[in-house]
């Protein structure tokens, strides 16, 4: 019977995620595996692990094979209808997170493509454990046009308990939250927003990302067509002004994205938000 340590060193290039797959086929946490070289694995553990280390070493990515994903220090369901959570995209939550403190409950706050529910589910549970009045004045709706995407989505709200605070709603960008958002009255409108933005032949280029699904990748020709659609959609919904819309982009993108901005809203305060690599990943619109 292999011990752990005789797997610690099977290839360098995968170390990291042989620890998690060992980790995730033994039941064990992770601390607890790097202080027990000497732990045999049981043949069950030892046949998975096999399993699981060809996939991983045929392309499939870690998050997809064991299930799961950390986004934002919590743990989020993933399958192959959603984009794998990326780190980058925690700073719309800390965006987010800083728009509803400043403005003291009564907030709306949209996640349009939410996927996995990682945006909106880490804010909101962020929220509930900052101020309870926030949380309770706060209305939190998600959206995608995935139907299998969604379910995952209310699957991670429930096992955050969120489930009866956060509306997941099916349906193309804005449109399934128009009638939600005229019947309340919210004093403010946060809008979260990582569509699909890869141009078709950075899709190709990318072979991390084969496995993704083209729903959650694909923004046309240039990327941006959902980011149009979408601005084209709050220019025609003038009830939803006063907004503070964030979109996540691919840093070459931006200033076509801030002309489309323009030819929608004139009069419109722009910020290009960088990643900690320092690249413009975000383009922030507040229109008041
Ligand atoms: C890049 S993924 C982002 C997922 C998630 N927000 C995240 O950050 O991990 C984009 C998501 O947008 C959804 N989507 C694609 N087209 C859409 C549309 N027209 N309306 C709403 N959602 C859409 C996809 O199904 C996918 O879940």
């Amino acid at each position: 019977m292999p011990t752990l340590a005789d797997y610690f060193n099977l290839n360098k290039n995968f170390s990291r995620e042989i620890n998690i797959l060992l980790a995730f086929v033994c039941k064990k946490e992770l601390t607890w595996l790097l202080s027990h070289p000497e732990y045999k694995l049981q043949d069950q553990e030892e046949s998975k692990f096999t399993k699981y280390y060809k996939l991983l070493q045929s392309g499939v990515p870690l998050a997809y094979i064991i299930g799961q994903q950390s986004f934002y220090n919590y743990n989020f369901k993933v399958s192959r209808a959603v984009l794998i959570p990326r780190p980058e995209t925690e700073l719309i939550v800390d965006i987010a997170k800083d728009y509803l403190l400043k403005n003291q409950g009564k907030t709306a706050c949209l996640d349009i493509g939410t996927g996995s529910g990682a945006i909106i589910i880490s804010l909101a549970a962020e929220i509930k454990k900052l101020s309870t009045e926030i949380f309770k004045t706060s209305k939190f709706l998600a959206g995608d046009i995935s139907t299998k995407a969604l379910k995952i989505a209310q699957d991670n709200a429930k096992a955050h308990n969120l489930e009866d605070k956060i509306e997941f709603i099916e349906g193309n960008l804005l449109e399934p939250f128009i009638s939600t958002l005229a019947k309340k009255h919210f004093k403010s409108l946060f809008i979260a927003a990582n569509l699909p933005y890869l141009s078709p032949s950075e899709r190709q280029q990318e072979k991390s990302i084969t496995m993704e699904p083209d729903l959650a990748l694909l923004g046309g020709e240039d990327g941006l067509d959902l980011y149009i659609e979408l601005l084209q959609s709050l220019h025609n919904n003038r009830q939803l002004i006063p907004f503070h819309l964030i979109m996540e982009i691919n840093p070459w993108q931006s200033e076509l994205l801030i002309q489309s901005v323009n030819n929608n809203f004139p009069e419109v305060q722009i910020k290009k938000t960088s990643d900690l690599s320092g690249q413009t990943r975000f383009i922030e619109v507040i229109k008041k």
